[in-house]
């Protein structure tokens, strides 16, 4: 075990370092990173999925798109969600299979269904395929593992190629699952000539992705400081908006599976339908503000829950000269490299997932395998 831990404490600890490496093996084969000379024939095919092959068209053709998926893998799918619809230009739903199948929901012949599952084997996103399967739906499965359940009954798919995750926090196969649908988004929307520079941009940032990400593993001992400060904390919460809805709902799942602190991801935007009314001194709130189109609506929120003496910690853009004087009133600034938008919440959940990992083991709790959690929950 010790072996497979490669020199790390543990193996959460390592599928977090190792994301650089996983995405990259995501990416291997599939991205073609250098934009094609003009008049290329293939200048908008820099994204080669063969899962995609047979059914793109199917897809592209297709009344809306259903993301179905439970736990870390559903708020990947909502991470991506926004690219997915504007790429597409479809309706996109976002399903959590116990609910969906709880509903029964509707599901035509002509929705495709795409399954979200590192273990490809959990048992409600398992009985959700098999239902839109019974409907006529198409239906896709993105997993981590080449065999399982789910990629063996799915009509196609794509596997995350990111390497064996045995912690039982989810946090290296979350991160590919946002690039495999982005990928996805991208390849669907190859036609589109309006499209284009948007694709390559958004391309262009998936070839630096790795090494910003690793230049974000570097907050490690910042990460661990912060959490000497939580350390004892009854509840954290996190507020974000936009792409980082779901990086928020991520961290806080991260904190309280594994560190056992309550914890709450908000969307900033119904801050006022309630949340605020928890916020005092004694509160600590991380708040996702990264450069992007929220960027002045969670200023608003910053200077709100300011207002209300919260202990704010603020992850923003390296270089934010917006951000000082937050840091002059007493926000603890968490600065991560830029990346396009729809890519930021890649980089923005790594210092969370450090967050999250030495808030337990300073706790003193397991980290690989929490109490009363599987890796894979086989039985509904
Ligand atoms: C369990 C794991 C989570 C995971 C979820 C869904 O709850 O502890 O880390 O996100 O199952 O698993 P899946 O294999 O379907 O992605």
């Amino acid at each position: 075990e010790q072996i497979m831990k490669g020199g790390y404490d543990h193996f959460m600890q390592k599928e977090i370092h190792e994301q650089p490496e996983s995405l990259l093996q995501t990416m291997r084969g599939r991205v073609q990173f250098q934009r094609p000379a003009v008049g290329n024939p293939y200048l908008n095919q820099r994204i080669k999925l063969g899962g995609l092959a047979e059914h793109g068209a199917t897809i592209r053709r297709c009344r809306r798109i259903l993301l179905v998926a439970c736990g870390t893998s559903f708020h990947a799918c909502l991470a991506a969600r926004q690219t997915l619809e504007e790429m597409c230009e479809v309706p996109v739903s976002l399903e959590l299979a116990s609910d969906f199948l709880d509903r029964r929901g509707p599901i035509f012949r002509d929705d495709t269904c795409m399954f979200l599952s590192q273990s490809g084997e959990t048992a409600d996103t398992l009985r959700a395929l098999e239902y839109a399967k019974a409907h006529g739906a198409l239906c896709v499965g993105v997993t981590n593992t080449v065999g399982s359940a789910i990629s063996r009954m799915t009509h196609c798919g794509v596997h995350l190629n990111a390497g064996y995750e045995i912690g039982v926090a989810s946090t290296k196969a979350y991160t590919s699952q946002i690039i495999v649908i982005t990928m996805m988004a991208l390849q669907l929307a190859e036609d589109s000539i309006s499209k284009r520079e948007r694709r390559d941009t958004i391309i262009d940032e998936l070839g630096q992705l790795p090494g910003k990400v690793r230049r974000v593993l570097m907050l490690d001992s910042a990460m661990r400081e912060l959490a000497e400060q939580l350390r004892s904390v009854n509840s954290l919460l996190f507020f974000g908006r936009g792409y980082n809805y779901a990086t928020v709902l991520e961290a806080a799942l991260k904190v309280k599976e594994v560190a056992l602190i309550h914890s709450e991801g908000m969307l900033a935007g119904e801050m006022k339908h309630g949340p605020l009314a928890l916020v005092d001194k004694h509160m600590p709130i991380v708040v996702v503000a990264t450069r992007d189109g929220m960027l002045k609506k969670m200023e608003s929120v910053i200077q709100q829950l300011l207002a209300r003496s919260a202990q704010l910690y603020i992850l923003c853009n390296e270089n934010d000269e917006s951000m000082k004087q937050y840091e002059e009133k007493g926000c603890k600034l968490i600065q991560v490299p830029q990346t396009v938008d729809c890519l930021q919440p890649v980089i923005n959940i790594v210092p969370l997932q450090l967050l999250s990992y030495h808030l337990t083991v300073l706790r003193g709790f397991n980290v690989d395998q929490p109490r009363n959690l599987a890796k894979s929950v086989t039985v509904s």
